[in-house]
């Protein structure tokens, strides 16, 4: 199965058991698939999202829902509308707020009022950032403001073409990521494969913010083979997922 449907079977699979499962959600192009495939499990009447609640990353200082380029717009045209969902159910960090740190301390608290995230998406950044959370980060960190890197600032001139990039995001923090009951990051292609070796094989530092994931009781790492080609003990982790108990396979 492909990197990007494990994941999105893994979020049908919690939401057939759960209806209102709380997600974290994620943007990039690694969601992509994800979403398009949940989209169509829906279609094909596999699972019904309707009833879930969803707390995004990330979202850029100053864009609104109706800019080309905001989070919020993505996960409006690959996966809220197409589900159908509710807005009620959506949130997305407060790119708009005039009181930021008041803003970002009622998102914490919204996720607290919704009973935690149970499952978590992540990309991951070729810096080893997950959401907006750049290369020395605290660990500890709950949302708040972030001033991107340079590396992250190029990576999304791509999608924002002649405009300006924002430099200043809201994000979860490290440790609001930590706190999800499962976390799944998906990883694909070469330019990722550092950042996964960094994130599961070396030491965790704030230098490689996902690193963070080695200390959560639950995170699951979905990659392809390019992403996977720096890890060392690749024949081991095959050998896990071939050999896994009855039980733990559904
Ligand atoms: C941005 C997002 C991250 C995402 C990363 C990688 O920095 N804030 O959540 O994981 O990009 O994106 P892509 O999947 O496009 O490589």
């Amino acid at each position: 199965m492909e990197a990007a449907h494990l994941a999105a079977w893994i979020i049908a699979r919690l939401v057939r058991r759960k209806p209102q499962a709380v997600l974290g959600l994620a943007t990039g192009t690694t969601p992509l698939a994800t979403y398009a495939e949940l989209v169509r499990m829906q279609q094909r009447g596999e699972v019904d999202l309707r009833r879930i609640v969803t707390f995004n990353l990330d979202e850029f200082v100053g864009l609104d829902e109706n800019h080309r380029c905001s989070f919020h717009r993505y996960m409006k045209t690959h996966l809220f509308d197409p589900i159908g969902l509710p807005r009620r159910q959506i949130h997305i960090p407060p790119a708009l707020a005039s009181d930021v740190p008041a803003a970002c301390h009622a998102y914490e608290m919204s996720i607290a009022a919704a009973g935690g995230i149970d499952l978590q998406l992540l990309g991951i950044g070729r810096d080893g950032h997950i959401g907006f959370n750049e290369p020395t980060s605290s660990l500890a960190s709950r949302t708040r403001i972030k001033t991107l890197a340079a590396s992250t600032v190029m990576a999304q001139q791509a999608v924002f073409g002649d405009d300006p990039v924002p430099r200043h995001v809201i994000t979860m923090g490290i440790g609001t990521i930590r706190d999800a009951r499962h976390c799944v990051l998906v990883a694909t292609g070469t330019h990722k494969a550092d950042a996964v070796a960094r994130t599961v094989e070396g030491p965790v530092s704030a230098m490689v913010p996902a690193s963070a994931l080695q200390h959560h009781p639950q995170t699951t790492i979905i990659v392809d083979g390019e992403a996977a080609a720096k890890l060392t003990l690749q024949d081991y982790y095959r050998s896990v997922f071939a050999n896994k108990p009855d039980w733990q396979k559904n």
